[in-house]
């Protein structure tokens, strides 16, 4: 069991997948999948974690959870090869919750930077629902529940799985060795654990409005490029511009290859050329923001068409999601079933404490003398 390779990730239901996600996370699943590199894969719609902090709209997650399947299979991953599940079909999984908040501290929650600064960003202050407050320990959870090695996040995710590794290094500890402490893999390519909004924000939210969306159109996409924020200080087009901090350039780091400049931009070899360029003075935002558009129109428009094709599958989705959902329960049902022995809370398993009551070893005496 531990040479396997095990890979697991999740998305909230709240909204459709973005450019992000997909630079983030989507691509690199694909690439996974396709390189048919792993034992299994497992892909978690965690519907119950956004209903931490959305408990009060619970249509807004159970209508997005097509959307994100549809994202999903657009972007090419295939239900045939990895599972794809519902989190909160898996009771098994707030089982396995109970039992790890027995071995977290409050103090611990509250150091951990992503609640930090979720909680931040939703201005809960004291007004924080405990179930999101404890989401990291329900998040170890979905992990250790499918034995997960491998689990491919964003940056600001680090946090929850080193969260998780501390749940199972104590588990184990305590119990003996039952878990399996999972690796995160955060994308190699820097600009792509986070890419920053269309208005230069440091991340690609749906709360900010500054999302491209998978399943945006050519046009609406076209207008969202030809308004990202760039160098405020680059007014005509042969003043110097800036690159850091420069939307357009960020997204060009994280998209743009030589092959890309080949056939819309020729007249450079490479991004680097460019930059040299744009810093010199010259190279108004507008040609490359129109390289930008070409780039990425090219990558998202067979995601646009498959996904449209896709949603004239709806039915056939849902069994999917069913049958995954049936899959990934039992695995987990297994998994509770050996944290529950290791904790000793098996006592119809147990035909000596069924017999004799406590006193284990004692009995066994009285036994040998009849
Ligand atoms: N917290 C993740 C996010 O907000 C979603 C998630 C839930 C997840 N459970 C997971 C990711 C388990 C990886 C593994 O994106």
């Amino acid at each position: 069991m531990k040479d396997k390779k095990i890979i697991l990730t999740g998305d909230r239901p709240t909204g459709k997948l973005h450019l992000g996600h997909y630079v983030g996370s989507l691509k690199n699943r694909v690439k996974i999948q396709e390189s048919g590199n792993y034992d299994k894969m497992y892909i978690m719609i965690a519907d119950a974690q956004a209903l931490t902090d959305n408990a009060d709209n619970p249509e807004k997650v159970r209508d997005n959870i097509i959307e994100v399947a549809l994202d999903y299979m657009a972007c090419g991953l295939d239900p045939k090869k990895v599972t794809i599940f519902i989190q909160s079909q898996i009771p098994e999984l707030y089982e396995l919750t109970a039992y790890y908040m027995n071995l977290v501290t409050v103090a611990r929650l509250q150091r951990n930077p992503t609640v930090k600064n979720e909680i931040k960003m939703r201005n809960f202050e004291s007004d924080i629902p405990t179930g999101f407050f404890t989401y990291p320990i329900s998040q170890a959870a979905d992990i250790t529940a499918f034995n997960a090695t491998i689990v491919p996040v964003g940056e600001d995710q680090l946090p929850m799985i080193e969260q998780t590794r501390e749940i199972v290094r104590k588990f184990n500890n305590i119990y003996g060795d039952t878990l399996i402490e999972p690796k995160a893999v955060i994308p190699s390519n820097d600009i792509c654990s986070r890419l920053p909004g269309t208005d230069g924000k440091v991340k690609m939210s749906k709360s900010l409005g500054n999302c491209i969306y998978l399943s945006d159109e050519e046009d609406v996409i076209r207008t969202k490029i030809f308004n990202m924020y760039t160098d405020p200080g680059h007014l005509r087009v042969q003043d110097p511009g800036k690159i850091e901090g420069n939307a357009v350039f960020t997204y060009l780091d994280a998209f743009a290859t030589n092959e890309h400049f080949a056939q819309y931009c020729p007249e450079y070899a490479n991004l680097d050329e460019m930059k040299a360029h744009y810093r010199k003075g010259g190279l108004g935002d507008v040609k490359v923001k129109k390289f930008l558009n070409s780039i990425i129109q090219a990558e998202l428009k067979p995601i646009r068409e498959r996904r449209k094709m896709l949603q004239e599958h709806i039915p056939e989705i849902f069994e999917y999601l069913k049958e995954g959902s049936k899959d990934a329960e039992m695995v987990a049902r297994e998994t509770l079933e050996q944290v529950k022995n290791a904790m000793k809370i098996n006592y119809f398993l147990d035909s000596y404490l069924m017999r004799y009551g406590s006193g284990f070893e004692k009995n066994i005496e009285t036994e040998e003398r009849f």
